[in-house]
Parts: structure tokens; C-alpha cells; sequence
């Protein structure tokens, strides 16, 4: 049930490795772009299953069987709601690097040629980007870039004008995991339509932290993970228009994914089983229909709200810290922060933010392009979810002064 006004604290309650302790000190997890921590209710539906159900899907008649089965179409059922799409559309994966492979090798190998592009932004993860260079090389495509403007956010009117009739194919990030931009995607989408663009979003960073409606979205493919959205590792997801899925090959071959099996030729299963051979991540998956339902009780534009206060409250006590720069300052980014402190190098500020209790990542995000065009090796992320605090923010920028003094 969707309260006004959630408990924050009681709900920091609800994820038990937020109590530990690292070096000593209490562990601070400003580390949740990369993945997010897990609430009781997730890692107590996959004790569960493998305590009560553990039978594999959709092959066994017997009670665990169909139990099982059960409980992972369930999940599947639960992900469309929430997503607001069908749930014969959703294909369930390994996570997001798998949906865009899938999508790359599936729809766009067959299709592109020599003479035609694929669109990319500048702020793409290696996820979103790695695979397009690949089919580019095996088709004779070539790859585009949008670039930015140097707040982070995505210059439109280029993006608009790079849409020439040789663009079949555009990917982009609904929020980028460095600078937290969120992306115009429902109007870009709708650009790429009017030109025969076929759009491959990257929601990785967008579900967890916003309410996403994929039908109003208007794109063609939609991509996550499951373990950013509190769910376990190993959880992915493709949303794909029903048109292009049905005609799609497959990408992987195996059980689960036919219909019928001979020497001669093999009849394939309809989507999604046509996408999912072999036996799926089960326990997985029923822990991110927890999540779903766990962040549903919260209320997603809950969540987002108390992540743009944690935002506001983090970017008020990082900004005048000596030294300091941060990278991503569009408006209404989400709750993501970049930054480098002149004469500290990434890792050594990270390594002793560690010793002082705070997890967050240094590095280079796998966005080598996006860094390149700040023209920085490396930067710090502290990444939020509201399950942080304000007194966690405030404790973390007493401790970046005090390493900051150590190192520059
Ligand atoms: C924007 C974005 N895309 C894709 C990925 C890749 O996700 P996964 O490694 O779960 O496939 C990430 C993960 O960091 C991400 O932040």
C-alpha cells in the first residue's frame, strides 16, 4: 500500500547489510548505481523458493514444477504491471548487457548493411555501445555519435538533426549512470519514429529510481537489470514491440526455446520462450517480483521524490569543498554524483573513503567515451537510494574534506 509519507528510517530497516560495519566504521552504501542493496522481502522470496519450491519451469507436471513455473510467470506478470506493457513482450534475461546483445544480434545483424548508422549518445554505457561496434564491423554499418552539451545533458537539436535517412537504428540511455542526466526519451523516441529509427533505450538507471511507463515511453526496445531495481544479480529484462520479437531469430538455441525438434528443422517457441533457452535464472527472478512488489509498496514517485531531496541535500554539502568539480549538472538529473577534486586521483580518494566506512566507485564507469569528452581519466561516483540519509550525506562530506586534505 502507497502511504503518503513513507517511513524513511523504518525502511532503511528493511535492508539488513546496512547495520554492518566495514573497517570499523558504519558502512555508508553511496555505491547503488553500481547495484543496490537488498531488502529482506527479496532475499527471503529466494530462501523460499529454494526452501519450498526449488523444480525447474515449464518442463515437470508434478506439484514443485508447476509451483515453480508458477511463481516465475508470476514474476513476469508482476515486471509487466509494472511496467505497463504485456507480458508476452518481456523477455527474461541475464541483465541489461544481455538485452541489447540479444537485440543487436537478434534484430539488427540480419538487417543492417554497409551505407547505413547507428545512432549512439556520448553518455552511453560500454553495454549500449560495445555490441553496436560489433554488428558495425560484421554488417558495414557505421556508428554515429550525439554529443553533449557541457552540463551533460544531450544537445537535441543534434541529436534531431543527426537523424538522416541512413539511421536505422538509435541507442540511448534513459539516464546516464555517470552524470544522472535523464534523458528526454519519450520526445526523442517519437523523433526516431517519425524517420523509421527503430529505438533501443537503456533503463538500467531509470527503473529503480522512477516510475516507468514503457507504452508511453513510445520506443522500440527496453532495457534493465534486475540487481539495480533491489533484485538480485543475474535479473534482466528486454521489452520489445510484439512486431519485432515475432520476427526475430533466435539468439540462443536450446531447450525451452522450441516448440518442436527434428534432424530435418526445428520449430521455434513464439516469444518471449523463443529468447529464453535453457533454464532460466528461477530464484532470480522471484526475488525481483519481491523487489517489485517491495518498491511498489513504496511508491516509485515516493522514491524518486526522497532521491532528489538526498540529491539536493548531497549536492549543497559536496559543492564547496575545496578543489572540487562535478560532472553531470542537468536539471532534474537523478541522484548520481560524479566528481574529481583537483590533485586527488579517483582510486586513492575512494580507497580512503573506504577505510572511513564509505562505499563508493572510482573509475571510469564504463563510459571511456563520456570521460574522454570531460577529458578526465577517472572520476568518483556516490551514487544514492532512498534508503540513504541525510546524516549519511553529511558524515560523507566532513570525511571527503578530511581525505581531501590527506591527498591534495
Ligand atoms: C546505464 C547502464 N547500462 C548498462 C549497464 C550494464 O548492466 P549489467 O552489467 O547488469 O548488464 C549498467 C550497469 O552499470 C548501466 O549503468
Amino acid at each position: 500500500m502507497t502511504t503518503a509519507t513513507p517511513d524513511w528510517s523504518a525502511i532503511r530497516g528493511d535492508f539488513p547489510l546496512l547495520t554492518r560495519e566495514v573497517n570499523g566504521k558504519p558502512l555508508v552504501y553511496f555505491d547503488s548505481a553500481n547495484t543496490s542493496q537488498k531488502p529482506a522481502a527479496v532475499i527471503e522470496a529466494v530462501d523460499d523458493f529454494y526452501r519450498q519450491h526449488n523444480a525447474n519451469v515449464s518442463r515437470a507436471v508434478h506439484t514443485l514444477g508447476s509451483e515453480a513455473t508458477e511463481a516465475y510467470e508470476g514474476a513476469r506478470r508482476k515486471l509487466a504491471a509494472f511496467l505497463n506493457v504485456r507480458a508476452d513482450e518481456l523477455v527474461l534475461c541475464s541483465g541489461t548487457t544481455f538485452a541489447i546483445n540479444l537485440v543487436a544480434y537478434s534484430w539488427a545483424l540480419p538487417r543492417l548493411k554497409a551505407g547505413d548508422s547507428i545512432l549512439l549518445t556520448r553518455m552511453e554505457h560500454h553495454a549500449n555501445m560495445v555490441p553496436w561496434q560489433l554488428i558495425a564491423e560484421r554488417t558495414g554499418a557505421r556508428i554515429k555519435v550525439a554529443e553533449l552539451r557541457p552540463d551533460g545533458s544531450l544537445d537535441l537539436d543534434a541529436l534531431h538533426a543527426a537523424m538522416t535517412p541512413d539511421v536505422k537504428l538509435l541507442g540511448v540511455a534513459h539516464v546516464s549512470n555517470v552524470l544522472g542526466t535523464v534523458n528526454p526519451v519519450r520526445e526523442i523516441c517519437k523523433e526516431a519514429r517519425k524517420r523509421g529509427i527503430v529505438t533501443v533505450v537503456d533503463g538500467s538507471q531509470a527503473v529503480p529510481h522512477m516510475a516507468v511507463d514503457i507504452t508511453s515511453i513510445g520506443c522500440d526496445f527496453y532495457a534493465f537489470t534486475g540487481h539495480k531495481l533491489c533484485g538480485p544479480t543475474g535479473t534482466g529484462v528486454l521489452w520489445g514491440r510484439r512486431e519485432h520479437l515475432e520476427a526475430m531469430p533466435p539468439f540462443l538455441g536450446g531447450g525451452e526455446m522450441i516448440k518442436e525438434v527434428r534432424f530435418d528443422g526445428t520449430v521455434f517457441n513464439t516469444p518471449p520462450h523463443r529468447f529464453e533457452a535453457g533454464t532460466p535464472n528461477i530464484a532470480g527472478f522471484i526475488g525481483l517480483g519481491a523487489a517489485v512488489d517491495y518498491l511498489q509498496g513504496i511508491g516509485m514517485d515516493a522514491i524518486h521524490a526522497r532521491e532528489a531531496q538526498l540529491l539536493a541535500r548531497a549536492t549543497a554539502a559536496l559543492s564547496d569543498i575545496p578543489g572540487m568539480r562535478i560532472f553531470g549538472t542537468a536539471p532534474g538529473k537523478a541522484a548520481i554524483i560524479s566528481f574529481a577534486i583537483e590533485g586527488a586521483h579517483a582510486h586513492d580518494l575512494a580507497t580512503l573513503l573506504d577505510i572511513e566506512g564509505f562505499a563508493v566507485r572510482s573509475g571510469q564507469h564504463c563510459a571511456h567515451p563520456l570521460l574522454q569528452f570531460f577529458g578526465v581519466s577517472a572520476t568518483c561516483r556516490a551514487s544514492f537510494a532512498f534508503y540513504n540519509t541525510e546524516d549519511e550525506i553529511e558524515r560523507f562530506a566532513t570525511a571527503l574534506r578530511k581525505v581531501r586534505t590527506l591527498l591534495a
